[in-house]
């Protein structure tokens, strides 16, 4: 029986907050998971835990969730301390009297601050500024705040490439540490070093189709990075993080460990001589970057990280960024001008 209605995943600090958006008037079923979970009886509220814990397990496995908070409409009627072992002996907290809305935006108060509103909303300073484009702390009354965007849930999170060429890897969604595609392989395309644009060997063959197609178009291509391991993104990040003064700051255009597409051995980079092989905006104004935004998606291809998606996909503008999401897919995107993330929830 579904009594969860909605789901929202939140990256805090230290691992996660799941929200649990649950229908009420749903179901009797819902009406007795709700005086459980609010009982003062241990005994009882074990029965609606479980429920929840399932539904954790079902849906979230392998992810750390350390806070879920159970919502009746907007209103927060439970913040559990979550711990995967321990679940059935967790304590329910005393509802607390805070509204929140699930319209994920927030119009700015006399004396708010980020972080009173980020506290408010079960979200972070960072994300806050990240979803707003903020580049420093300062907001006005009567400003309007993202404060979340609703989230794809992956359909097997537990085992990524069960999810084939659609796996998910973004903020909300990430990889596990150990997660390695099967059979790597370089595929035969112009590079400036083999060695970092290892890919699927589906994703190799199609690199190869497109590349053959521009060729004959006249059209110089060059892979620059494809597969990344965990702890090569995770040094990159950490580069970037020391490069650009804050975590935030580098986390709008380099991807923490596990949260990069190139984890997946189904991204890569592209860039051409005529740009002397950077990964820059301008590439989008070239003729190369140009025929590559047109042709991508008929070799199974997206841009990943379009512009005016930045909300969305949680990253600037990247017109050498491609990622392999098979044809079908790619063309769906393409045509529709939508993101994965947008694809994937519309399935
Ligand atoms: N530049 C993309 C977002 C990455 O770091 O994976
Ligand atoms: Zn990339």
């Amino acid at each position: 029986m579904d009594i969860i209605s909605r789901h929202e995943l939140i990256r805090t600090q230290n691992g996660h907050t799941l929200v649990l958006y649950v229908d009420k008037q749903s179901s009797e079923f819902a009406e007795d998971f709700f005086s459980k979970l609010d009982s003062k009886r241990k005994d009882l509220q074990k029965d609606s835990l479980s429920y929840i814990k399932d539904f954790v397990n079902k849906n979230y496995q392998g992810i750390k969730i350390d806070t879920i908070n159970i919502m009746l409409g907007s209103l927060l009627v439970a913040s559990i301390a979550y711990s995967p072992l321990a679940a059935h002996s967790d304590t329910v907290q005393p509802p607390k009297k805070v509204q929140l809305k699930t319209n994920p935006s927030y119009i700015v108060k006399p004396g708010d601050t980020l972080w009173n509103i980020a506290k408010k909303s079960g979200t972070t300073v960072d994300r806050l500024k990240h979803l707003n484009n903020l580049i420093s702390d300062i907001i006005y009354p009567g400003q309007k705040l993202k404060t979340h965007i609703n989230m794809v849930i992956p359909q097997n999170p537990t085992s990524p490439s069960a999810a084939g060429s659609l796996i998910l890897a973004n903020k909300s969604h990430s990889l596990p540490k150990d997660y390695v595609p099967k059979n790597l392989i370089a595929p035969k395309v112009p590079t400036v070093k083999k060695s970092k644009t290892m890919m699927t060997p589906e994703a190799a063959a199609a690199l190869e189709a497109l590349f053959a197609k521009a060729k004959e178009d006249n059209i110089k291509l060059t892979a620059i990075s494809g597969y990344r391991s965990y702890e090569r993104q995770r040094a990159i990040f950490s580069s970037n993080t020391s490069k650009y003064g804050s975590a935030a700051a580098a986390n709008q255009f380099s991807a923490r460990a596990g949260e990069s597409e190139h984890q997946t051995g189904l991204a890569m980079d592209v860039s051409s001589p005529s740009v002397n092989f950077r990964l820059t905006q301008s590439y989008a104004e070239t003729r190369e970057g140009k025929w590559l935004k047109e042709n991508a998606p008929r070799y199974g291809f997206i841009i990943r990280y379009p512009k005016g998606k930045e909300h969305i996909t949680g990253y600037q503008f990247e017109p050498w960024h491609i990622r392999y999401v098979g044809k079908s897919a790619s063309l769906e995107i393409a045509h529709n001008n939508i993101t994965l993330e947008e694809y994937l929830g519309k399935l």
